[in-house]
């Protein structure tokens, strides 16, 4: 990489202090900044001409912050992907509004004026306050996690994730939908979402690096909206070298920011419960199960999610038992899906609640009907059961699960904006 002047910055190197930072502004607007950031004991790690360069800093190896002009020349969608995939905190840093309308419109919501002062762009570039004026405010209650596990076999987790996220959201709340799901993560595609940049796993990167906000889940996050309500999307991973992205404690850190981001997030999670320590001892291995195991820890809420046909009741069954003792002294939600009585004789209903019952003391299960027609349409338009069957019978269903086990307090009016986040 070129740099503007290496011994200029073997002079800027002579400090070891708190932040490594990366640069990237037009010459003669860098002197100023860099006297302010050393005086405060920062050191800038590389300085770069244009946006082709920064690129070049995030994939040699640069973890720390990163002050960007807000231009073209420096700042792109291409820098923003790498910043995410590197987990690098950004601040774009503006002349005018157009500059910072410029960074907005890429999806960079962490601006401030070239000539702000450095106290404020420290506090935003080491995460340490998203605004001056926000200390002022009233502390937000937090938002309430809501975890939907099921065994393999497709019971329908997804299904039912995207279904119960939709209904908060058209309730008036904010939500945020996550996919965690390791093995088999299809959020996006069920919704017609773009999935190239997955945003649960660029979440969890700027977790790991100490740099996550609501602003960036904001800038990560896909929205799905429609007439009913919106919600964000923070897509899944398709790419098996990207599970080690998923460690507990960054799931954990994501967990807890969209808790203060919105006031409810949905997780869609993988269906093994093993430890990855069991089934592996080596140290480096991928660690897949961790994202559901971290997620179902985390939760508030546990929807355990079983198909209502004789495999699918004996997977579940078998499955709930390690389910039961993860989640400790907390109890799931059990729903089973899939009722019909082509797959487990007359009387489905009964039946389903009769072997709950006898086999594992479960005595309230919500029941969802099989409703292929409502199912099949909304995955063909990649959109929500609410938005394309209302009246289904299975979105009946979920929505009663909504309104009677997952809101406690109903909101004024559907439709009504949350406080939170709009
Ligand atoms: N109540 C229902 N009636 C009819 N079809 C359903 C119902 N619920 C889910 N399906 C269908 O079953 C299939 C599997 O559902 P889904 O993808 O939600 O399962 P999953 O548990 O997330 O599976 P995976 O293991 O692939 O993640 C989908 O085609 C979905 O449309
Ligand atoms: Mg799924």
């Amino acid at each position: 990489m070129t740099m503007r002047s290496r011994s200029f910055l073997r002079a800027l190197r002579r400090r070891a202090d708190v932040a490594q930072i990366a640069l990237a502004l037009p010459p003669g607007s860098e002197e100023q900044l860099v006297q302010q950031l050393q005086h405060h004991g920062h050191e800038v790690s590389v300085l770069c001409s244009s946006a082709d360069e920064l690129i070049a800093a995030f994939e040699g190896g640069h973890v720390g912050p990163a002050l960007v002009a807000a231009s073209p020349l420096f700042l792109d969608s291409r820098v923003l992907a790498q910043a995410d995939s590197c987990g690098v905190r950004m601040l774009a840093l503006t002349r005018r509004d157009a500059d910072r309308h410029y960074a907005e419109a890429l999806g960079l919501l962490e601006t401030a004026p070239m000539d702000a002062p450095w106290a404020h762009l420290e506090a935003v570039l080491l995460g340490r306050a998203e605004a001056p004026a926000q200390s002022e405010a009233p502390e937000a209650a937090l938002g309430e996690v809501i975890a939907v596990w099921g065994p393999a076999g497709s019971p329908g987790r997804t299904t039912l994730a995207i279904a119960i996220a939709s209904e908060l959201a058209a309730l008036g709340h904010s939500v945020a939908l996550c996919d965690v799901d390791t093995y088999s993560g299809s959020v996006a595609p069920a919704l017609g979402l773009l999935d190239e940049a997955p945003g649960f796993a660029a979440a969890c990167r700027l977790a790991g690096a100490g740099g996550l906000t609501r602003a960036e889940l904001e800038r990560i996050a896909e929205r799905y909206t429609s007439r009913h309500g919106s919600f964000r999307v923070l897509t899944g991973i398709g790419r098996p070298d990207r599970w080690p992205e998923l460690s507990a404690d960054r799931v954990s850190t994501t967990i807890r920011e969209c808790r203060s981001w919105v006031d409810y997030t949905v997780i869609d999670t993988g269906a093994s419960l093993e430890s990855d320590e069991e089934i592996s001892s080596d140290l480096f291995a991928p660690r897949r199960n961790a994202a559901t195991r971290a997620a179902l820890a985390d939760a508030d809420l546990v929807i355990a999610v079983g198909s209502a046909d004789p495999v699918g009741l004996s997977r579940f069954l078998r499955a709930y038992v390690d389910l039961v003792e993860l989640l400790g002294s907390r109890q799931p939600t059990v729903v089973m899906n899939r009722i019909r009585a082509g797959s487990i004789g007359l009387n489905p209903t009964a039946q389903v609640r009769q072997s709950l019952w006898r086999f594992a003391g479960i005595d309230d299960p919500v029941l969802v009907p099989h409703d292929l027609a409502a199912l099949d349409a909304a995955v063909l338009g990649g959109t929500t059961l609410l938005d394309v069957a209302a009246k289904s019978a299975a979105r009946v269903a979920i929505r009663a699960l909504v309104t009677e086990r997952i809101v406690r307090q109903p909101v004024a009016s559907a439709g009504a904006t949350s406080a939170r986040t709009g």
